[in-house]
């Protein structure tokens, strides 16, 4: 029997700062995403990542079903952006502006940079999904800015982005 409960394993995680993206895709016409931080960097060759949506999101079953996706990877002046998509329902694009990739994914204005996916494969992982998806396309739109980061619940900035 585990010798946590839920709010230590949360408190444990929240001590691994990641970035923040915004998945995204078409369903039946019309943009539909989600705010993330489970964006992980799977495979070189073939080139795979990968996100945990959970069982309750309401856009990834459409995504699923669109079998494509989009990673928007969040600048740290986006995080009205964050706000909006970590919200189930409503037209969370219509305060935003956006693009379409050549796959036709929605390419979010300002990301810092976009990962054009197709769906390789699905893990079941408890009370969320593993996906695993086939890059197609990458575009890289801003080398100078910093990265949105969430940390401990909170968001913040990279400030020593000239330090190497
Ligand atoms: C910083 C941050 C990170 C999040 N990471 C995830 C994640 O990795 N997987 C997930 O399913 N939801 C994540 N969420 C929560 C979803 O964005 C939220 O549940 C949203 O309402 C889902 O929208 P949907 O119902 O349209 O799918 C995150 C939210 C925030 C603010």
């Amino acid at each position: 029997m585990a010798t946590f409960n839920d709010r230590d394993f949360r408190s444990a995680m929240s001590q691994f700062c990641t970035g923040v993206v915004i998945v995204t895709g078409i369903s039946e016409g019309r943009p539909v995403g989600f705010a993330a931080q489970s964006f992980v960097s799977v495979s070189l060759a073939p080139p795979l990542v990968s996100i945990c949506p959970a069982k309750t999101s309401t856009s990834w079953p459409l995504l699923r079903a669109a079998g494509s996706f989009g990673i928007n990877i969040l600048g740290a002046d986006q995080h009205p952006l964050c706000m909006a998509f970590a919200k189930s329902g409503g037209d969370k694009f219509a305060e935003f502006g956006w693009a379409t990739s050549a796959q036709g994914t929605p390419v979010l204005e300002g990301a810092l940079g976009f990962v054009d996916c197709q769906l390789e494969a699905e893990h079941d992982a408890g009370d969320h999904t593993l996906v695993i998806g086939r890059v197609l396309e990458l575009d890289v739109f801003s080398v100078d800015r910093s990265p949105l980061l969430f940390f401990r619940g909170r968001y913040g900035a990279f400030d020593d982005l000239a330090n190497p």
